[in-house]
């Protein structure tokens, strides 16, 4: 079965054909991240207009590079949310549009299940169930994956996600949008030099906080004028901050299972402090699955496989569709019921 995913939640337009016998055919992805630097952030409004401009380019692309035509498509999977209104009205329009005019299924995908199952595209697929670290610029959540749609939330966070501190953090030390490559870049040159709290460390549960995190780095930058030297070891500092919660919940986590899989999504997973840290720290008792760091990020394949394995849920030529601007992922039903 040859599936079309459309992914446009946010500030990427994703675009990718699957098959079900075959996996990935072809994978496209165009990035505003240019576009909306010069506000420090994404503008729900621009990113609407510029997904409407790349979808029909990226498609036609997609089709040519898998040399396959639009007749041979089984279905078209979209991201249904969450998201921004705007952007996913664009890419769920676009794809129950497309789908009635060829007579085929469409189905909403949840974008954080689209993660979830991300590392599936992998030659060597984790097994169910395993433990999954879903930390993104809107979510950080730790989750028994039992299967795909059977989800058990174990903690998440009370306030601000990983990824949003990665983002405020860079605009407070002037490095700029998207925020998580940039510190992770400008910490390569910094060292140990301030102390900033790790939030919940110690705390039994599995849940996460970021907000004092971001405070303190709010707290260093105004009390200095900020030189490069201070900027590296303030990036350099917060990392290490954000990356040992992040990791010693993972292990928590690991631990209160009993699994011995945990598997890494969304786009902080693409930072390599905290993968170089989870590899260590469960090197004896687990094995850490990521997806490549293009799917870790916002991408239509992951939107095509999670739809390719909901597909008997998809609606033969609808005429409808919804979008949930905020969906709780554990709100699903398991594939197939
Ligand atoms: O999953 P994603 O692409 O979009 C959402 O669904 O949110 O995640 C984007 C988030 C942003 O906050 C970005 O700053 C962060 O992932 N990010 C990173 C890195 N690459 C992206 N954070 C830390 N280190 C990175 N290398
Ligand atoms: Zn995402």
């Amino acid at each position: 079965m040859l599936t079309l995913g459309i992914e446009t939640s946010c500030d990427e337009t994703g675009v990718a054909l699957y098959d079900s016998e075959r996996g990935l055919l072809a994978h496209a992805l165009y990035s505003q991240v240019a576009m909306h630097q010069e506000y420090g952030g994404v503008v729900p409004e621009l990113a609407s207009r510029d997904h409407i401009r790349r979808l029909v380019p990226l498609v036609r692309r997609v089709l040519a590079e898998a040399d396959i035509t639009m007749s041979k498509l089984d279905m078209i999977a979209y991201t249904e949310g969450p998201g921004l209104a705007g952007a996913l009205l664009v890419g769920a329009s676009f794809a129950v549009s497309l789908a009635f005019s060829l007579g085929i299924p469409a189905i909403g995908v949840h974008h954080l299940e689209g993660h979830l199952l991300a590392p599936l595209l992998d030659e060597n697929p984790p097994a169910f169930p395993f433990v999954a670290l879903l930390v993104s610029g809107g979510h950080t959540q730790l989750m028994r994956v039992n299967g795909v749609g059977a989800y058990d939330l174990l903690g998440e966070t009370l306030d601000d996600a990983a990824g949003e501190a990665f983002d405020k953090t860079a605009q407070l030390l002037g490095l700029g949008y998207p925020g998580g490559p940039a510190v992770a870049k400008c910490a390569e040159r910094g060292a140990a030099r301030f102390k900033l709290p790790r939030p919940m460390l110690n705390s039994t549960d599995l849940d996460f906080s970021f907000s004092g995190l971001k405070t303190a780095v709010l707290a260093l930058v105004r009390q200095r004028e900020l030189t490069d030297r201070d900027r590296a070891d303030i990036a350099w500092e917060f990392q290490e901050a954000a990356t040992d919660v992040l990791c010693t919940k993972c292990v928590a986590a690991l631990g209160a299972t009993g699994l011995n899989r945990l598997v890494v999504a969304g786009g902080v997973g693409a930072n390599r402090r905290l993968r170089q840290k989870l590899d260590q720290a469960v090197r004896d008792r687990a094995t850490v699955h990521y997806p490549r760091p293009i799917f870790c990020t916002d991408n239509g394949a992951m939107i095509a496989l999670a739809g390719a394995l909901r597909a008997g849920s998809a609606e033969r030529s609808p005429t409808r569709f919804v979008i949930r601007p905020r969906w709780d992922l554990t709100s699903l039903a398991p594939a197939g019921i």
